[in-house]
């Protein structure tokens, strides 16, 4: 084995090195499961980032022109509810236009922090928007948010304004969403969350937005094993995998599998994965709520739903919700 660092990596090995043992163990701890799994965060790497940028400018994909639909509509509405002044934290960077349209209607804003597990994407998000608005205050964070994390100091009357959009949210189940929920109205006492969900709906629109007739959808979900044979040495073959997605009506969510087009072994970290045909890899859920299903949600996490947004179509919500009165 080479510099996948898999067996020891001492604590203060260089990030790069971390990372991709963080991606060696998790991916092999996945497939070595039944069924066998694959933690869709390590999506986002540069390349993945790449293909989530064009599935947002899919025309099968809703979400993000609706979201930001929603968004302009409404933005003096929402710029009243996070007030003046506000720090606005962004949890998985590089909503780009969502966060500008945001500052702009935002009084006097404070900060920007951008939070993302991609440190190399994060990077790029914070110059992009220190060339855009010399003005404000960048401060980009490399964590990943769905487990404990701390932020920078921020000052203690700064109001803290969180910001999850596209229904990232829809990634977790409902056990983690609701642990995440609650560390981040902690976070942000005394402030508020706008967030991103997307709403149940015909399944035929679902299905074509997870499977848009472009194939991006496909070499996103594929990106995975790409991924780990540029950085893991391993030899999936793309073309003996299928990408597959579909809606469980019973969980609401839509699933993303990647299937094996017939019987085979895949190398991984000097371990052998045996692959029976047709068995899949289960890489992401996409939860859909009903805007009261969300609204509850929020509520058994500690925040005060207030404000909800939608498009005519009812395809997608934003939400305001307060994270209660008094500070740290
Ligand atoms: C970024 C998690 C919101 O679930 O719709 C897009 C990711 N996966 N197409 C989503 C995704 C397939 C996206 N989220």
């Amino acid at each position: 084995m080479s510099d996948t660092g898999l067996l020891s990596v001492p604590g203060h090995a260089p990030a790069v090195a971390r990372a991709k043992s963080e991606f060696a163990r998790d991916l092999l701890a996945g497939l070595e499961a039944r069924p066998k799994r694959a933690p869709c965060k390590y999506f986002y790497d540069r390349e993945g980032s790449e293909l989530f940028e064009r599935i947002c400018e899919l025309p099968e994909y809703y979400p993000t022109r609706t979201e930001m639909g929603i968004l302009h509509a409404h933005a003096g509405e929402i710029a009243d509810f996070m007030g003046a002044g506000a720090t606005l934290i962004e949890f998985g960077a590089g909503a780009l236009q969502k966060v500008a349209l945001l500052l702009d209607a935002l009084k006097r804003p404070g900060a920007y922090l951008p939070i993302d597990i991609s440190g190399d994407y994060l990077q790029g998000v914070a110059a992009q928007f220190r060339q855009m608005r010399p003005g404000l205050a960048v401060r980009p964070v490399v964590a990943d948010f769905t487990r404990p994390f701390a932020l920078p100091p921020l000052g203690h009357d700064a109001r803290r304004i969180g910001f999850f959009p596209g229904s990232t949210i829809g990634n977790l189940d409902r056990g983690e969403a609701v642990a995440f929920l609650r560390r981040t109205a902690m976070m942000l006492k005394g402030g508020g969350l706008l967030i991103g969900v997307d709403l149940v709906k015909d399944p035929a629109i679902l299905h074509a937005a997870y499977n848009d007739a472009a194939g991006v959808t496909e070499a996103f979900n594929k990106n995975i094993l790409a991924r780990a044979n540029r950085e893991l040495e391993a030899d999936f073959d793309l073309d003996e995998f299928a990408h597959y997605a579909f809606f469980n009506p019973a969980m609401q969510r839509i699933e993303m599998h990647l299937m094996s087009l017939s019987r085979q072994n895949v190398s991984l970290c000097g371990r052998d994965i045996a692959f029976a045909e047709g068995e899949t890899i289960h890489t992401e859920n996409s939860h859909k709520f009903t805007v009261d299903g969300f609204r509850a949600l929020a509520s058994d996490a500690g925040f005060v739903p207030r404000a909800v947004w939608c498009d005519p179509a009812s395809l997608f919500s934003v939400h305001w919700l307060e994270a209660g009165a008094g500070r740290f």
